[in-house]
């Protein structure tokens, strides 16, 4: 009995610290519009997306003008082309997660 018992308040105490995010302001966001360090916002999630970069490129676009901005609008419509990323480009972009917006 005691053993659920240590089992259930270890469950719950690695959740609640699990559970915190890092919370990014605007400022911090824009200090991240570089290629040397390319943070972007999406919905409300921000994302270190440096080192694919390079990656992108091969796809044909340059992301690096999205650098420290939201680029919500821009993923979501791959720029002006109207479609939306494939479910294995969301996929990929949760890797890049590094914590959530904090509007101001
Ligand atoms: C920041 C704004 C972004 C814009 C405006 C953008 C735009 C584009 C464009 C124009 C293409 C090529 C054309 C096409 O395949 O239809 C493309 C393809 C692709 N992008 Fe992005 N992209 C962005 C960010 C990202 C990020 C952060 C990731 C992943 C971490 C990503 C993953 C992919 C993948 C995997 C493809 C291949 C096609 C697909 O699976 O949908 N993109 N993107």
């Amino acid at each position: 009995m005691v053993k659920y018992l240590v089992l259930i308040i270890g469950v719950c105490f690695l959740q609640a610290v699990g559970a915190k995010e890092k919370m990014i302001s605007s400022e911090e966001l824009k200090l991240h519009g570089t290629s040397a360090s390319c943070w972007i916002l999406i919905e409300k999630t921000v994302y270190d997306v440096t080192e694919y970069i390079g990656v992108h490129d091969s796809l044909r676009y340059d992301i690096r003008k999205w650098c420290g901005t939201d680029s919500t609008m821009a993923y979501s419509k791959k720029d002006q082309s109207g479609k939306a990323h494939s479910k294995k480009a969301d996929l990929l972009l949760k890797k890049f997660k590094i914590g959530l917006y904090q509007p101001d």
